[in-house]
């Protein structure tokens, strides 16, 4: 059971400032289980108890997670003085405050971003620690060689000396095009681009397909998310 103060929980699920939630409280536009209330510590329990605002009942919930087919041209941070970011192109109805991309993606990388507000789930996705492993589809300039696959599944060096975790490595063709499916779990800057640089191949282009088991929704449209169902969520998780 989840017990938070029902201010907090409005200018969550409204969008809205918590200041702005006080005065939704104080005008009468917030029920609790179909009564009035006016104070705005109220404690709610995020899993049994029905807000209403302005008669309009709505889930309460503490985090949203949001699953994003990420578009060329949009860069994987809150905001950004010149370009278009990853949170300016999630639809008003999933916004709140204080979302943020579950790591990033580079600008003209698509494919699965989550984006949350939920800081520990964050952490728990992207800190090497926990061993989440992510999966690219990369298309490449040249095939493969046996022994690039050997050099990148046993752990290559970067040519800065970075040395690199083991990666799974499953060459295919895309469309007559040479390919590979990448799966590792560091996410250093370009690192999938720099490890396919250190066997001499180059990334012509880079798409993110799975974060641990959960595997980009293929109906979500590049540009459009949706939020992710509880199930969802634990896929991240579970090792592929
Ligand atoms: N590795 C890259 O090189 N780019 C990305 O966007 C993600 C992983």
């Amino acid at each position: 059971m989840g017990l938070k103060r029902l201010d907090k929980l409005i200018a969550l699920n409204c969008n809205v400032s918590r200041k702005d939630a006080r005065k939704l409280i104080k005008d009468s536009a917030v029920t609790v289980n179909g009564r009035i209330c006016l104070r705005a510590e109220e404690l709610i329990d995020i899993d049994a108890d029905d807000v209403s605002v302005k008669g309009y009942s709505f889930t309460i919930k503490e985090h949203i997670y949001i699953m994003l087919n990420k578009p060329k041209g949009v860069v994987s941070a809150t905001r950004d003085p010149a370009k278009k970011t990853v949170i300016d192109i999630i639809p008003d109805s999933l916004k709140r405050k204080s979302l943020f991309p579950c790591g990033r993606l580079d600008r003209d990388t698509t494919g699965l971003l989550i984006i949350t507000d939920d800081g520990a789930y964050a952490h728990r996705i992207m800190s090497p620690s926990h061993h989440v492993y992510k999966t690219y589809e990369a298309i490449l300039s040249f095939p493969l060689y046996d022994e690039d696959i050997v050099r990148l599944e046993s752990g290559i060096t970067l040519d800065d000396g970075t040395e690199c975790l083991p990666a799974k490595v499953e060459p295919f063709t895309d469309n007559g095009l040479p390919a590979a499916r990448i799966c590792i779990r560091e996410g250093n800057y370009h690192q999938v681009k720099r490890m396919f640089a250190a066997v001499g191949n180059h990334v012509e282009q880079l798409r993110r397909i799975q974060i641990g088991s959960l595997r980009l929704d293929p109906k979500l449209p590049e540009g459009e998310s949706r939020e992710m169902t509880e199930e969802e969520m634990q896929l991240v998780f579970i090792d592929q």
